[in-house]
């Protein structure tokens, strides 16, 4: 399907074609449905639900990205999950990426994305003892997160802190964790070390920001569009550096010659190369992205050559010699749920205590995913852009017709759709 079909017959096509019933993936860190499974004790309610859910129709640009309403039977949770009524999620760059056909782990399209939210528990499965129906609560999932209900195993859920807002709430799990087990776990960072984080205004980029703050007197650099240094300065990167128009690695080298203690990279390519250098001896370098692949809204293969060719090759002789580490992370790798729910707990903590507070760039209304995914393509978030499964109100529509809003955004469902809803098999496998 081309980016140029028309919004219409795109819609009908999905009519015609409803979304797959995705099977839970047992390996997953927290499997989510698209539809409630069978078997399993308490039902949350005999009448159907109406769950709107946004759902990549396949690989490419923003329009395959589409809000549908789907009409789920009958939910029935096997043991041990929860039904959870999501109320923000999280908009992520492997979101981005997984649009694009570049996220492995992803199931393939027609598939609900997202990877985190919040909400509330609206019915447990059997043996669920420590959470019930009205807690507050995030959720966790490798895909299916942005849909109005979710079901997910209740220890991918934790109990929200009261004061948390629900954007809050769904912008901790995937930038904290990834933040959080690069640095404690992996880079062990001390007192008194550097560390060079690259987009440092993005949701990660604040994660690791504030955590490093706990952290006595710790360096940090980072690079951004100039347009976000004050805010990001404010929020604690004691250098940060406009990659965009200067070189970063001269602007550290100025400020630190022996170079940092730590690298996190996200961009991949040469700048791993670049980040290798800039280690001092017995300092750790962590691959956790390759955003250079990445210049727009459509697959660009020359960027992605490009980026694997110029990749870090290490001869093992020439590390040995270096005294550097080279790590890599990738959180949708981790299936220990216990590596899991521990980042987690410390991470509430740390909110408790008021030492971690996730800025929310942003938030969308599903409708409006379009400007969502465009605000981060464009690279003009500060922090998280959140989603809300809840309808836009009328009166916070600007003045432009309805069918003005569906047509700019390409994802809006019309009233006409939601009468004519999906039946979605209620079946989880
Ligand atoms: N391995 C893992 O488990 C894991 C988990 C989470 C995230 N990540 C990675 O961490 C990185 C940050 O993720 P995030 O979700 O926190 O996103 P984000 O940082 O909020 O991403 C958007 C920002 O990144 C900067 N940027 C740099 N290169 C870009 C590009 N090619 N396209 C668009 N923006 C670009 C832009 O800001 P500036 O221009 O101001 O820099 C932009 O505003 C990504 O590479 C992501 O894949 C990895």
């Amino acid at each position: 399907m081309s980016g140029e079909e028309a919004p219409t017959q795109q819609q009908q096509q999905q009519q015609q074609q409803p979304e797959q019933v995705n099977k839970p993936d047992e390996s997953a860190p927290a499997a989510t449905s698209d539809a409630p499974g069978e078997s399993g004790a308490a039902a949350a309610e005999e009448k159907p639900l109406s769950c709107r859910a946004l759902v990549l129709t396949g690989f490419g640009g923003y329009d395959k990205v589409r809000l549908q309403v789907k009409t789920l039977e009958r939910p029935r949770l096997k043991a041990g999950e929860v039904l959870v009524r999501v109320k923000a999620c999280g908009l992520n760059f492997a979101e981005l990426l997984g649009r694009q056909g570049l996220y492995e782990l992803l199931p393939a399209p027609p598939v609900t994305m997202g990877m985190e939210g919040s909400g509330v528990v609206e019915a447990v499965g059997e043996g669920v003892k420590d959470r019930k129906v009205g807690d507050r609560v995030i959720a966790m999932s490798r895909s299916g997160m942005w849909q109005e209900l979710v079901i997910v195993p209740a220890n991918y859920t934790f109990p929200m802190p009261e004061q948390m807002s629900f954007e809050e709430g769904a912008a901790i799990p995937v930038n904290y964790i990834t933040a959080y087990m690069m640095l404690f776990e992996m880079a062990n960072v001390r007192p008194s070390k550097s560390v060079l984080v690259h987009m440092a205004a993005g949701g990660v980029g604040i994660a690791v920001t504030q955590l490093c703050q706990t952290v006595p007197d710790v360096t940090v650099f980072g690079t951004a569009s100039a347009s976000k240094h004050e805010t990001i300065a404010q929020g604690g990167v004691t250098h940060p550096i406009d990659y965009r128009t200067k070189d970063y690695v001269e602007e550290i080298r100025k400020i630190s010659p022996k170079g940092v203690d730590i690298v996190l990279d996200p961009l991949g390519g040469s700048d791993t190369q670049k980040g290798f250098n800039l280690l001092k001896p017995l300092g750790t370098l962590i691959v956790f992205g390759v955003a250079n692949c990445m210049t727009g809204q459509k697959k660009n293969l020359l960027a992605m050559a490009k980026t694997w060719y110029n990749q870090l090759s290490l001869n093992m002789l020439k590390l040995m010699q270096a005294n550097k580490a080279v790590c890599g992370f990738h959180l949708g790798y981790i299936t220990d749920e216990q590596l899991i729910s521990r980042a987690m707990v410390t991470l509430l903590e740390l909110y408790r205590q008021g030492k971690i507070k996730p800025r929310i760039d942003s938030c969308y209304h599903f409708e409006e995913v379009t400007d969502a995914m465009k605000r981060m393509h464009e690279r003009q978030n500060i922090g998280k852009v959140i989603l809300l499964p809840e309808p836009k109100k009328e009166e916070d529509k600007p003045d432009a017709e309805p069918g003005e809003i569906v047509e700019k955004t390409e994802a809006a469902v019309s009233e006409k759709k939601e009468e004519a809803k999906e039946e979605v098999k209620a079946e989880k496998d």
